[in-house]
């Protein structure tokens, strides 16, 4: 086990923050509802034409500066992201190319809001080969892209008219839950790693047969031709209730049971980092576990959900308000679309 670490953080979030009171010009939603069963108050939005690539960029910066680095010591990007610049290419290497470090390897990978976990597993397994020594690690997602809702409605703060509100509103449950932003951290290895320091395990899983529980219908190649398709298969399709059950059991179970590989005991984790789907699932996880709530920071309130770029995100808000402290035993966890879920430990 190499022990990688992080040495440094970083984050941005786009543009001036949209509320829930905002979202209900435009379909047909209310703070009363939306608050209660998720937690969320407001989030921001990428600009059209301002892609993960250019969201992670300043987020990538700030963690390379906050190590002490400069973008030439990065040896590996692992870029996630559900919103890619494009089909194709990655969006790992159009953040290269904005970093000025071109020919650097730059992995996309597709696990949503189960980024965190899996990218650190990747990191630590390229140490452990001698690949890299120094790895970037960005989450980032312009979800504005599949928004439903009138967008020059939304900014000119005036309603929709009647179509637009119907057509919103038909995909509210999806559209009130996502915000964009990006966060960004640079692994190496921990210094004490053969004192017990730095990552002590990981364990990731997928379950292809539940795909359909969060999926874009369109976009993919499994039809002649593939542009050809009505708008609405355009827009994520989600099964609620059926993920919210999934993330609340398998979340727990996956952390019992890296806890038990590691021979880590619960007690002694100074901080559990959960993806922030919903407030309500991470207090379900908390109480499965039996673990302190207050050892589980929460900022869906001001950002929603992020997806690839939570963790991260509530890293670096953590790392510059001084909460994280080396020495403390960390626990991350997520669960998205795929499904992806996993957990990680690692101490600082
Ligand atoms: N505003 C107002 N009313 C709404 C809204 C809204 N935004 N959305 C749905 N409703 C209505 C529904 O139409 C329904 O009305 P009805 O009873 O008249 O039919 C009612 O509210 C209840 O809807 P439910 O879907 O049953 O609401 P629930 O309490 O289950 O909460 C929620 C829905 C918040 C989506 C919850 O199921 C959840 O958080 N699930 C997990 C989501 C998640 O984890 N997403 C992550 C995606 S994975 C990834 O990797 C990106």
């Amino acid at each position: 086990m190499p022990g990688l670490t992080i040495i440094g953080s970083g984050r941005h979030l786009p543009g001036d923050p949209v509320t829930n009171h905002d979202l209900a010009r435009v379909m047909d939603t209310s703070d009363e509802w939306i608050r209660p069963r998720s937690g969320i108050a407001q989030r921001h939005f990428a600009r059209p034409g301002e892609g993960v690539s250019q969201l992670a960029l300043p987020a990538a910066r700030r963690a390379i500066e906050s190590a002490g680095l400069v973008p030439e010591d990065i040896d590996y990007i692992v870029f996630g992201t559900m919103t890619p610049d494009f089909i194709l290419p990655g969006s790992g290497g159009l953040l290269g190319a904005g970093l000025g470090i071109g020919g650097v390897p730059a992995l996309d990978i597709r696990q949503q809001c189960a980024f965190f976990p899996f990218a650190l597993q990747i990191a630590d397994s390229l140490l452990v080969a001698g690949v890299a020594e120094t790895v970037l690690l960005v989450g980032a997602n312009a979800h504005a892209g599949f928004m439903p809702w009138d967008w020059d409605a939304l900014n000119e703060g005036r309603a929709s008219d009647e179509e637009a509100f119907a057509f919103a509103t038909q995909h509210r449950a999806t559209a009130v839950l996502f915000g964009d932003g990006a966060g960004a951290v640079v692994c190496r290895r921990h210094p004490r790693a053969s004192e017990g320091y730095g990552m002590l395990g990981s364990l990731t899983k997928t379950d292809g047969d539940r795909h359909d529980h969060f999926f874009v219908p369109a976009g993919g190649f499994t039809r002649y031709r593939y542009w050809e398709v009505p708008v609405d298969e355009r827009i994520p399709s989600m099964r609620g209730r059926e993920l919210f059950k999934c993330a609340v059991q398998r979340l727990p179970a996956v952390v019992r049971e890296l806890a038990e590989r590691t021979e880590v005991s619960l007690d002694d984790v100074d901080w559990f980092l959960a993806h922030q789907a919903n407030d309500r699932i991470n207090a379900a996880v908390v109480q499965s576990l039996g673990v302190d709530p207050a050892k589980v920071p929460s900022n869906i309130e001001r950002y929603g959900n992020t997806s690839d770029a939570t963790i991260p995100i509530l890293v670096d808000e953590l790392r510059r308000d001084g909460t994280l402290q080396p020495g403390q035993l960390l626990c991350f966890l997520g669960l998205g679309a795929g499904l992806n879920w996993g957990a990680a430990f690692l101490r600082l």
